[in-house]
């Protein structure tokens, strides 16, 4: 029985990462999302961790071996809790790569009993970011497409309500 921890901020879950997801819950019996506070990311974060627990549940729900859980503590911790052995990330672009080296070698550093695995993203989400959304739907721009329906429909609720 492998059970894998796939963490992130998921400010918002972008089509890029329900990729990731759908990928590695193919590869594993069972799969955590791990939606980390992260007060402290890019000034903080635009949805609220309920937020996007709830965001992406509903973007999971198709997928029985999925479950989402929030968490406020170290990784490695989180994960030797749940019972994950293995952190499954997404790879992008170049630049991704140094950030993820670093966490990858100071989780192992932390907990050498929990696996690092990466995944490339497909060249359709290579660039796409929470970020990137962000400021684009921040812009009155279309997100549709770049994140699932209900997740556009949430950013335009919440930016429209600033
Ligand atoms: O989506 P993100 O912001 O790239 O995800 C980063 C995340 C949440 C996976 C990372 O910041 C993290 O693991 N935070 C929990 C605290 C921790 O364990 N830090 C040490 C890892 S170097």
């Amino acid at each position: 029985m492998k059970r894998g921890m796939c963490p992130g901020t998921f400010d918002p879950v972008t089509c890029g990462h329900l990729d990731i997801i759908e990928r590695a819950a193919l590869l594993l019996d069972e799969l955590i999302v791990a939606v980390a506070d992260s007060p402290d990311k890019g000034g903080g974060p635009l949805f609220t961790l309920d937020e996007r627990v709830a965001l992406i549940e509903v973007a999971t729900s198709h997928l029985p071996n999925v479950s989402v859980q929030p968490f406020d503590t170290l990784l490695v911790d989180f994960a030797k809790k749940a019972g994950a052995t293995v952190i499954v990330k997404g790879l992008r672009v170049v630049t991704d790569f140094e950030r993820e080296f670093q966490m990858a070698a100071l989780n192992w550093r932390l907990d050498s009993k929990v696996e690092t695995m990466f995944i490339m993203a497909i060249p359709e989400y290579m660039y796409l970011s929470s970020s990137a959304v962000k400021e684009i739907a921040r812009h009155g721009g279309n997100v549709r497409g770049l994140v699932p329906d209900h997740v556009a429909t949430a950013l335009e609720r919440t930016l429209g309500a600033r």
